[in-house]
C-alpha cells in the first residue's frame, strides 16, 4: 500500500489527481483511515506495531502529497508567467496624438508674458448683462454697438459680449477699492460681423487692466513694449497713436514695427510699416468711480487686444477662418507650437 501510494503520488501532475489521491488514501472512508478506524478488529498485542505504521505511513502521505502539491504550484506559476510574458522590445501601436489649438497656444504665450510681469489672470462669462458690457465702460445709450444691428441680444438687458471690457468692471466690483489691480482677462467676444478674411462673428480678445495710485501712461507703453518684444522679437518697436474709446481717456490705438518674428523667423509686413495691434488707454474717471474707486487717488490703464491679429501676425496666416474650421493640415502645422 505504501509503495503502491508513493508511485501514484509521484506520478500525479495536475492538481485534481492530486486531489483524488488525497481522498483515497487520507479521506473519511481512505485506506489509511479505514486501519486506524479498524483497530478495534486487530488483536491488542498488535495494535501498538500496526498503529504506529499506519500513522507513519499517513504522516509521510501527508508529506508527499504537500511537496507535490507546491511542486505543481509552482509549475503552473512558471508556465503562466512564460505564457504572459510581454515583449517590451517590440514596437508599440501609434497612436495618433492631438495637439494643442494654435489659438489656445498663443494665449497661453500672453498670459505668461503677463504673468511675468505680475498681472493675474481673471475671466467673465461670455453672456453678459448690457450694463457691464456698456452702461458701467461709459458706453452711452445711443452708442452704435449697442444697436441689435451690431451685437448678439438675447434679451434687451442680455447679450453676448461684444468685447472683454466688462472683465475690468467685473474685476473693480469684485476688489472693492482695493490696489493694486493687474489682471488680463482672456475669452471669446462675438460681433455681427459677416465672415471673411479678416472678421469673424465670434473671435478672442485679451483685456489688460492695472489700478493704483500714480499709475501712467507711460507705464502702459513700457508693459505694451515688453509684451511686443518678448511675443515678436527683442527688436521691436511699437507706437501709440491717438484714439477714442469711451472708456478710457486718453485712448491710444497701439502698432507694432512690422518686422514680425514669430515661430518661423522673421518676415516683414506689407504697407506703412506699422500694424495695429489693440486698443488702450487711461481708465475713464468715470468708470472707475461708477466700480467704486476714487478716481482722486487712482489711476490705472487697460488695453484690449485681438488673439487671432496676434496669431495671424505671429505665425503668417492669412485667413481668420483657418482657426475654426478645424482642417488638420492647418492644425498639425501647429503640433509643436
Ligand atoms: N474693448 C476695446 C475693443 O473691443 C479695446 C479696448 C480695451 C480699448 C481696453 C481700450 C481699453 O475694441
Amino acid at each position: 500500500l505504501r509503495e503502491e501510494a508513493r508511485r501514484s503520488i509521484a506520478a500525479a501532475d495536475r492538481s485534481d489527481q492530486l486531489k483524488e489521491l488525497r481522498v483515497k488514501y487520507l479521506g473519511k472512508k481512505g485506506e489509511i483511515t479505514a486501519i486506524l478506524r479498524g483497530m478495534k478488529d486487530i488483536p491488542p498485542q498488535d495494535r501498538p506495531k500496526v498503529g504506529s505504521l499506519a500513522n507513519e505511513i499517513r504522516g509521510e502521505l501527508e508529506r508527499l502529497i504537500a511537496e507535490k502539491e507546491k511542486e505543481l504550484d509552482e509549475r503552473a506559476l512558471e508556465e503562466r508567467l512564460k505564457r504572459e510574458a510581454l515583449d517590451v522590445t517590440l514596437p508599440g501601436d501609434p497612436r495618433p496624438l492631438g495637439s494643442v489649438h494654435p489659438l489656445s497656444a498663443v494665449i497661453e504665450q500672453i498670459e505668461d508674458i503677463f504673468i511675468g510681469m505680475g498681472f493675474e489672470v481673471a475671466e467673465g462669462p461670455e453672456v453678459e448683462w448690457d450694463e457691464i458690457n456698456f452702461e458701467a465702460l461709459n458706453i452711452a445709450q445711443d452708442h452704435p454697438a449697442r444697436d441689435m444691428q451690431d451685437s448678439f441680444y438675447i434679451t434687451p438687458r442680455i447679450l453676448l459680449r461684444t468685447h472683454t471690457s466688462g472683465v475690468q468692471v467685473r474685476t473693480l466690483r469684485s476688489r472693492k477699492g482695493e490696489v493694486p489691480v493687474r489682471v488680463i482677462g482672456p475669452g471669446k467676444v462675438y460681433r455681427r460681423d459677416e465672415d471673411d478674411a479678416t472678421h469673424s462673428h465670434q473671435f478672442m480678445q485679451i483685456e489688460g487692466l492695472v489700478v493704483d495710485s500714480g499709475v501712467s501712461m507711460s507705464e502702459l507703453n513700457g508693459v505694451l513694449l515688453a509684451f511686443a518684444r518678448k511675443m515678436f522679437g527683442e527688436n521691436q518697436q511699437i507706437r501709440l497713436r491717438p484714439s477714442y474709446f469711451p472708456f478710457t481717456e486718453p485712448s491710444a490705438e497701439v502698432d507694432i514695427s512690422c518686422i514680425i518674428c514669430g515661430g518661423r523667423g522673421c518676415r516683414t509686413c506689407k504697407g506703412t510699416g506699422w500694424i495695429e495691434i489693440l486698443g488702450s488707454g487711461m481708465v475713464h474717471p468715470r468708470v472707475l468711480e461708477m466700480a467704486g474707486y476714487d478716481s482722486e487717488k487712482y489711476t490705472g490703464f487697460a488695453f484690449g487686444m485681438g488673439v487671432e491679429r496676434i496669431a495671424m501676425l505671429k505665425y503668417g496666416v492669412d485667413d481668420i477662418r483657418h482657426f475654426y474650421t478645424n482642417d488638420l493640415r492647418f492644425l498639425r502645422q501647429y503640433q509643436s507650437v
